[in-house]
């Protein structure tokens, strides 16, 4: 027997944060570290199959997907026989017009978004690539480490190559496997496909289409997200749901070393080792109006004003009341577990790694467990020391982060607990968890995070409130605490309203060359956020500090072109963060300020000031974030900067 298979076996729930340990493990442990990538490793695919014309399903597709990458675009669709492929560097509007002036039909296609980390995007290095006889082409996610050695073989053996791609490898290998062998069909288009995936060093999403197989899209999975999505009668193939939600809610989050042949009917899943596969149907929580724009002007905006709306989704069903704590079930930890933990390491990058700071204030305040938080990025190659007491959580809005996700197998591979938090249901951090908390945030867009972030806060809130009840703090403290975070939607909807107030303080800094945001104790990350807010949107340098901190180097950048923007609501610290204005001030700085509702006095000494309503000092984040977010943005729109995908940067990077 080749291998045992699963049709679409019956429904179930999402596989997120279960409990049992990964069979795969070992095996993604195994793969080597990936140095120098190539070719497109956080770019969207999608494929279909079925009777509806597949072009357009496939373009609109990918402009639901390309925010994770936008520097060029391509499909490929088989009709009359005949495979027909269109690629352009650039917006997927480029390649929109270029199928207008070149039309291409079939109701068979595959297509891709891609962005690229080395070797500039052109034409020729856009997806789909052929393979040496021009019947296969493929889509790829991911780097293939060793194509180069791959390449040196082919070229010896008389194949020569239209681009730089590493993925153009991928494509000819399979192309020599298939013609090697006696089928041609699917099965000799699969087998193909396995034994050129054998070769390859490396992780990948692919998609491949073949014109001997006019019923049938290949895809496998290593590294690289993919999912299948089961229509009537069609079938789409896609690296995120947001994609093919529109057309269906039954979906299948494939495992590494999956092999998939998807046909209109029906579709298989085999396994790399021909092993057993394992498939489960999830059902989307979402529809596709959630990852609409609606009346917006920008997703950035849209998901800035949702987050009275988010936080109330993180916490909604997580408290236990009578207990005057959280109930976070999905952690799957016992009460004594929990009671056991000494210390908490939080990893993540970008955002998340802010979230996760603010969630150290949070936790040691609250819960007095002491927490560190390290990028992932740098906690994958350390060898930190970590009982067996360390509770690890790995942070993330997509689930896909590369170094997130190695964060989280390292402390998995030494046998320590590796918890997730997590926004994307069904994403790979997700899944290998061993338990976690959901953000239920809904699909976050705009590649600059913003309701994710309040999100994460939320969720680390209610960890800190959970690890802090079954410690020293009283019932009346913990209903405290949770009657604060409840207050904090209706507090979030106040601070929008300033929203046109935002926009004037924006136009009256806009040309400004440097900022420094600046706040004490929690809202030091908000400081660091609203810097990388600023920055990754408007391309405006801006740094972020402890106010104090700043005399020790940033002050030296203070003059009446640079101005400040300080977090300094009516905290315990207030008066000292007063004094740093006062030293800014001092060398004619100009100053924003964000400060508690009913502080008359700072709008003497500030030169703007936004208001945020009062809260308990730990839970200020989730309120002094949002003016940040909301300047940011507008400053970036009055540049006229692309606010919603900003240059070089993408949502999902799946490399490290
Ligand atoms: C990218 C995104 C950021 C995000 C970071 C971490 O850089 O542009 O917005 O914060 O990745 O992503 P994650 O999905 O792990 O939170």
């Amino acid at each position: 027997m080749r291998q045992k298979v699963v049709i679409g076996i019956s429904p179930g729930k999402p596989t997120f944060f279960c409990s049992a340990p990964c069979f795969l493990q070992l095996k993604f442990l195994l793969l080597p570290v990936i140095k120098n990538p190539y070719d497109s490793p956080m770019c969207g695919i999608v494929a279909y199959i079925g009777k509806r014309p597949a072009v357009p399903l496939l373009v609109e597709g990918l402009r639901r997907l390309e925010y994770r990458g936008y520097d060029s675009a391509g499909l490929s669709t088989l009709g009359n026989g005949r495979l027909h492929t269109r690629k352009r560097v650039g917006r997927v509007d480029a390649l929109a017009t270029l199928i207008r002036e070149q039309p291409i039909d079939g109701s068979i296609g595959i297509s891709h978004t891609r962005w690229a980390t080395h070797g500039a995007p052109s034409d020729a290095n856009s997806h789909p690539h052929a393979d040496a006889s021009g019947k296969i082409t493929v889509v790829h996610n991911g780097v293939i480490e060793n194509y180069q050695a791959l390449k040196d073989a082919l070229v010896k053996e008389g194949h020569s190559f239209a681009s730089d791609t590493d993925t153009e490898v991928l494509a000819h290998l399979i192309g020599k496997h298939y013609a090697e062998g006696k089928l041609k069909d699917e099965r000799g288009l699969l087998d193909a496909a396995r034994a050129a995936l054998r070769q390859v060093v490396g992780t990948y999403g692919i998609a491949a289409l073949s014109s001997d197989c006019p019923g049938v899209i290949v895809g496998a999975r290593r590294g690289s997200p993919l999912v299948v999505g089961i229509g009537q009668g069609e079938h789409f193939l896609s690296s995120d749901v947001n994609a093919i939600v529109a057309h269906t809610r039954d979906v299948v989050y494939l495992n590494d070393y999956d092999l998939v042949a998807v046909r209109a009917d029906d579709f298989r899943v085999e396994r790399l080792d021909e092993g057993e596969a394992r498939v489960e149907i999830s059902k989307v929580a979402h529809d596709a109006g959630a990852a609409e724009k609606g009346d917006f002007p920008h997703y950035m905006l849209k998901e800035i004003f949702e987050q009275p709306q988010t936080i109330q989704n993180a916490m909604r069903g997580r408290f236990n009341r009578n207990e005057s704590s959280a109930a976070l079930g999905g952690l799957n930890l016992t009460s004594t577990e929990l009671r056991n933990v000494d210390r908490i390491i939080m990893t993540a990058c970008g955002t998340s790694w802010h979230a996760a700071l603010v969630g150290e204030y949070l936790i040691e305040e609250i819960a007095r467990v002491p927490c560190e938080v390290e990028y992932a990025s740098e906690f994958r190659y350390r060898n930190p020391p970590i009982d067996k007491n360390t509770l690890l959580f790995a942070i993330t809005q997509s689930g896909e982060t590369a170094d997130t996700l190695a964060a989280l197998r390292e402390a998995k591979r030494k046998g320590h607990k590796a918890l997730g938090i997590c926004n994307v249901v069904g994403s790979t951090i997700a899944r290998e968890s061993d338990g976690g908390v959901y953000l239920h945030a809904g699909p976050e867009v705009g590649v600059a995070s913003t309701k994710a972030f309040t999100a994460q806060v939320t969720v680390l809130a209610l960890i800190a409130l959970l690890l802090g009840r079954l410690r020293h703090l009283s019932a009346m403290q913990g209903s405290r605490f949770i009657q604060e975070l409840e207050s904090i939607p209706d507090k979030i909807t106040r601070i929008l309203k300033q929203h046109d107030a935002i926009r004037e303080i924006a136009a009256k800094y806009k040309d400004a060359r440097d900022f420094l945001f600046l706040g004490r104790q929690c809202n030091y990350p908000v400081a660091l956020e609203g810097a990388l807010k600023l920055k990754e949107i408007s391309y405006i340098h801006a740094e972020g500090y402890p106010a104090a901190e700043m005399k020790h180097g940033p002050i030296a950048l203070v003059d009446e072109k640079t101005p400040s923007v300080f977090i300094c609501p009516q905290d315990a610290i207030y008066e000292k963060t007063m004094s740093n204005l006062e030293e800014v001030r001092a060398r004619k700085g100009r100053v924003i300020a964000i400060a508690t509702e009913g502080d008359t006095a700072i709008s003497r000494k500030a030169d703007d000031v936004i208001h945020v309503p009062k809260t308990i000092d730990a839970l200020y984040p989730l309120l002094t974030n949002i003016p940040l977010q909301l300047l940011a943005y507008h400053i970036a729109v009055q540049l006229g900067r692309d606010v919603d995908k900003p240059r070089n940067l993408a949502k999902s990077v799946t490399v490290e």
